[in-house]
This record gives structure tokens, sequence and C-alpha cells, in this order.
């Protein structure tokens, strides 16, 4: 899969709350085509002290326009660093790395579900899957209302819900817990991406319910082209890069 190392000036730094900013980039020239679900990985500009590229989701992109939106929520110092970039600073980004999302037929009824910086993904998948209205359920989950990120944008292409924690927006509990999880057989897909122990929750229900059912693995990465082996995911196809063979992956693939 072709991919390019480019030059990206950051239009716009938005803090969305305490932790997650919108980082919104163009480049001078057009992209490649992205799919929902591929990542990039960016360097941290003007940092000594990160040296590896951090991979982050796509959020958004118009490849026409060279336009590319990326959720970075702070966990260390690169990504710390990175939610401090000025508009007009530029940021070297390798793009577009790994294997998105499988995209539903017309016809079909799907549910996505997001926790963490795994809601990243899925505004993008919502938008590319393009499905009529009532086709898809978005569940996004969270500790509590003030780590949800703005969900306006998810409405426009699906049907919104968020779930809390501490029950202090939408239903209270794990995603798990939000009552479209009773109804899974209404549901030809499951897509999800988030902490681990989530994705493995959605993924035992969405198996339980025989669906079908993509998770998006975040596992720790350096080189992000398969050169460092340092993502592998044990599968039942033998040990695979998460940044290659990923980091979308079919349940039924993945040995949890
Ligand atoms: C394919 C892929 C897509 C991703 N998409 C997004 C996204 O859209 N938005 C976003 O905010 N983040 C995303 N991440 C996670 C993001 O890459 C990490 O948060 C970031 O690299 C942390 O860098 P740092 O220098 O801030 O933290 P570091 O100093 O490198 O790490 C801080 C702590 O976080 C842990 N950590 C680092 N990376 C991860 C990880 N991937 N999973 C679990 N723990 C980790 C480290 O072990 C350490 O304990 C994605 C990761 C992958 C692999
Ligand atoms: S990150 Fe280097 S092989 Fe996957």
């Amino acid at each position: 899969m072709q991919k390019v190392v480019l030059d990206f000036t950051v239009v716009s730094n938005l803090a969305l709350n305490e932790s997650n900013h919108l980082l919104r980039m163009r480049a001078e020239e057009s992209l490649l085509a992205v799919a929902p679900g591929q990542f990039v990985n960016v360097e941290i500009p003007g940092s000594s002290e990160v040296f590896l590229r951090r991979p982050f989701s796509v959020f958004d992109a118009d490849p026409e326009r060279g336009e590319l939106s990326l959720l970075v929520k702070v966990l260390g110092r690169g990504s710390r660093t990175l939610c401090g970039v000025q508009p007009g600073q530029k940021v070297s980004v390798v793009y577009p790395l790994g294997r998105g999302y499988t995209l539903p037929g017309s016809e079909e009824r799907v549910l996505a579900v997001g926790g963490g910086s795994g809601v990243a993904p899925l505004l993008f998948l919502a938008r590319r899957a393009g499905l009529p209205p009532g086709r898809m359920q978005v569940i996004l989950g969270a500790r509590s209302a003030g780590d949800h990120i703005p969900t306006e944008a998810y409405s426009r292409y699906a049907t919104l819900s968020c779930t809390t924690e501490d029950g202090s927006l939408g239903t209270r509990g794990m995603v798990t817990d939000h009552p479209l999880f009773d109804r899974l057989e209404e549901f030809s897909r499951v897509y999800t991406c988030g902490p681990l122990p989530m994705m493995k929750a959605v993924a035992a229900r969405a198996t339980a319910a025989g669906r079908f059912c993509e998770v998006s693995l975040e596992n720790l990465m350096a080189c992000g082209f398969g050169v460092c082996l340092c993502c592998i995911e044990p599968t039942v196809h033998g040990n695979l890069c998460v940044c290659t063979e990923g980091p979308v992956f079919n349940i039924n693939d993945l040995k949890w």
C-alpha cells in the first residue's frame, strides 16, 4: 500500500475538553485516498525528547483538499507536545497507514462503539459508510460527561447515544450496559475502537450474538510500517504486525 511522508500546516488546534484536542491540518497537495480506521504516524514537532513518531487515527480527511484532522488525547509527553502546536506550524506525517474497517452495504444496519481516544475513527467511519438515517447507531462511552468530546458531528451521520460510568450523561454504566446491546440481532455489523477491556466486552457480546465484528487495536507502535515488530498481535494466522495487517481486525482472526 502506498504511503508518503508529508508536511502539513496546522490550520487550527481546538481544545475540546480538558484532555482532547482537535487538530486540523492542510498539505500543499492533494492526499492519497484514505479509509476509516487507517492511521497516520506523526513526528512530534520541536521535541528533542520524543524521538519516535506517534500513531493517531484519521479523525476526518478530505484528500482532494489536502485536509486531515486528528483527535489527540493527552497521555504522555508526545501527545502533550502535539496538543500544543500552533496554527501555521509544520507537522511531518506518514500517511496513510494500516488497514481500515470494511464498509457496510447500503442495506445493512450497523452499530459502532467507541470509548476514550477510540471514538476518533468512528466519525470518519460513519461519514464514509453513508448509511440512510436510522441504519447506523453509534455509542460513545466515557467515565463522566466532562470526558466526552462534543458529539454533534457524529449525529450528522448516525443516531448517537452516550454512556458514562457515573451516569452524568446518557446511560449509566459501561458501553455494553446500553440497551442496544440487548438488541444486537437487529445489526448485521458491530465496529469498535477503544480501551482493550471495552473492545473485548463489545466483541464478546457481538460474537455471542453471531454478529460480524471488527475491532481496531491500539498496540504500542514505533515504525508504523512493519519493520520494528513491536506491535505484534497473536492471531489465528500467526503473529501479525498491527501496523500493517491492522489496526482493524475481524474478531474471528484474533485469539481473544
Ligand atoms: C493505530 C493507533 C491509532 C491511535 N489513534 C489515536 C487517536 O486517534 N487519538 C489518540 O489520542 N490516540 C490514539 N492512539 C494512541 C496514541 O498513539 C498514544 O496515546 C500516543 O502514542 C502516546 O504517546 P505519548 O508520547 O503521549 O505517550 P507515551 O509517553 O509514549 O506513553 C504514555 C503512557 O501511555 C502508554 N501508551 C502509549 N501508547 C499507548 C497505546 N497505544 N495504548 C495504550 N497505552 C499506550 C505508555 O505505555 C505509557 O504508559 C492510537 C494508537 C494506535 C496504535
Ligand atoms: S510499529 Fe513497527 S512493525 Fe508495527
